[in-house]
């Protein structure tokens, strides 16, 4: 019998790391979007409240948990319905993964209202075709690491191979959203900038700090991961779509931060802290004066890597 009613948690989340460009994703412990997932006799009806609602579709063709509802109701031909009850809590259109985090929860919710069994792989793959409602490609980092927490590296496409790892204890991360309209199709436009072709000597000092960092999450280095965070080919082109990109950097960087990158299609930008030796509170005021520089305020804030999508209740 499946449940009548589930609810999940699904986590913020910050795809690139700066050189692990569609690749490399991150979990963040806040914010998060919640999904209530309640059978109906037959289709899918999308109710959504919480922050930037109302810039959100309510057609499940195009809304993210629609989009994975479907898919799933269709391929294990459920003989039900579903009501999607998203409560926003990842502001839609800011570069962190906010339609990820409410396509992992549809995902994760589906999977345990009808007992499916399905593991972390095969919920990414659902996950991401929510993806295609917001960026128009199944890019698979935001919802790989929403999916599973942490960190995530995609090491294949086809076939989806992840790899997920912890963080270390010490690395915590500040976070500046700027208050400005992005367009619905903001990520293909950041995607368009995007050089086709690289040179040979940038992509050898992108492949550097790329390993650099997946090293460091190996052996728990938040020092070598912060510090490895430098991308030389897809940021560079993004940076003038940012307006204070270069301040923010700079004051992330003097006010302690390891390393700073754009979040995602941005327009947030994220630092990596050692809360040893750093103070991550510090570094996100420092990144909000940057953008207030540029004249844009923001919601600027400290948070730490964070768990995956998970169930917070279930009734049957
Ligand atoms: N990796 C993607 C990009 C994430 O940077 O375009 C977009 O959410």
């Amino acid at each position: 019998m499946p449940a009548e009613q589930v609810t999940v948690k699904a986590p913020a989340t910050s795809a690139n790391l700066g050189p692990g460009f569609d690749v490399f994703g991150i979990a963040l412990e806040q914010p998060s979007d919640k999904v209530v997932l309640t059978a109906i006799r037959q289709g899918v009806k999308i109710q959504i409240s919480g922050i930037g609602a109302r810039t959100i579709s309510l057609t499940p063709e195009k809304n993210t948990a629609g989009l994975v509802a479907k898919a799933m109701i269709n391929d294990f031909k459920l003989k039900t319905g579903l009501h999607i009850h998203v409560e926003k809590g990842v502001f839609p259109g800011k570069g962190l993964g906010s339609s990820a985090a409410s396509a992992a929860a549809v995902a994760v919710g589906i999977n345990t209202m009808f007992d499916l069994g399905l593991n972390s792989k095969q919920l990414i793959e659902y996950a991401a075709k929510g993806e295609i409602a917001s960026a128009g490609s199944e890019h698979a980092d935001n919802v790989s690491a929403a999916v599973c927490g942490n960190f995530v590296l995609i090491r294949s496409y086809h076939p989806l191979e992840i790899i997920n790892l912890e963080c270390p204890k010490d690395m915590e991360l500040a976070i500046a959203m700027p208050k400005m309209i992005t367009p619905p199709n903001k990520t293909e436009k950041a995607r368009a900038v995007i050089p086709k072709l690289v040179p040979l000597e940038k992509h050898v000092h992108n492949i550097g700090k790329v390993a650099a960092m997946a090293a460091g999450f190996a052996i728990g280095d938040v020092d070598i991961i912060g510090q490895s965070m430098i991308d030389g080919i897809v940021e560079p082109a993004r940076a003038s779509l940012i307006p204070g990109y270069s301040k923010v950097r700079e004051n992330a960087l003097n006010a302690g931060a390891l390393g700073v990158t754009i979040s995602g299609a941005g327009p947030t930008m994220i630092a990596i802290v050692n809360r040893k030796t750093g103070d991550t509170a510090k570094v996100a005021a420092a990144m909000r004066e940057g953008f207030l520089s540029a004249g844009y305020d923001s919601n600027a804030f400290a948070t730490k890597p964070g768990k995956g999508a998970c169930v917070v209740e279930m009734k049957k």
